[in-house]
């Protein structure tokens, strides 16, 4: 294995939310059972956005908003989407009791919004996507991949930018 097969981190600039939604309909399409995407990133930077994308990717027809209180949510697509969202919990032991292994056991996809409140008690091997603000119509999406899986979905999703 040479270090230029091994890709583990890639940044993409987005200029709307719709290029945001199209890079997480690549992630939805490269997504495999028991993947876990961790995303980090300010209030309104795009992580629900870029979830929307996934879960469209994953072919999930009836994505809608959900309320602010609801922490985890499973929808149904190609895989299940398993969208959880730490914000409003501040103690470790909120977020252990949520029972998360059940999700990283399972056959889908885990997507976690305020990933770094609960880091620890997540997969080490994971893709993290950091959102941040350069302008008001624009981020900057960093994703770091630490595992052999996380490297060759992020040369799939190259691969796509690529061809845009
Ligand atoms: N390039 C862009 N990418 C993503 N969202 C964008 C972009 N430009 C503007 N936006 C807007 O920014 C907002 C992102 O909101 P979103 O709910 O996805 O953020 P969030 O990171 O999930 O916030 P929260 O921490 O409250 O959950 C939306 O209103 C979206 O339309
Ligand atoms: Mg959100």
């Amino acid at each position: 294995v040479t270090s230029d097969t091994i890709l583990s981190t890639l940044q993409l600039i987005t200029r709307s939310t719709k290029q945001t939604q199209q890079i997480g309909v690549y992630l939805g399409r490269l997504a495999l059972p028991k993947d876990v995407f961790l995303l980090v990133g300010q209030l309104g930077a795009g992580k629900t956005c870029l979830t929307q994308g996934i879960a469209w990717g994953l072919g999930i027809k009836d994505w809608a908003a959900s309320p602010s209180f609801v922490i985890i949510r499973e929808l149904q697509g190609r895989l299940p989407l398993f969208h959880v969202d730490l914000y409003r919990l501040d103690q470790m032991a909120e977020i252990s009791d949520l029972g998360l292994e059940d999700y990283f056991s399972a056959k889908g996809v885990c997507v976690i919004e305020w990933a770094e409140k609960g880091l620890s008690l997540l997969p080490a091997e994971n893709l993290l996507i950091n959102i941040s603000f350069l302008a008001p119509d624009e981020r900057k999406l960093k994703f770091t991949a630490t595992g052999s899986r996380y490297h060759l979905l992020l040369k799939g999703l190259k691969n796509y930018a690529n061809s845009d």
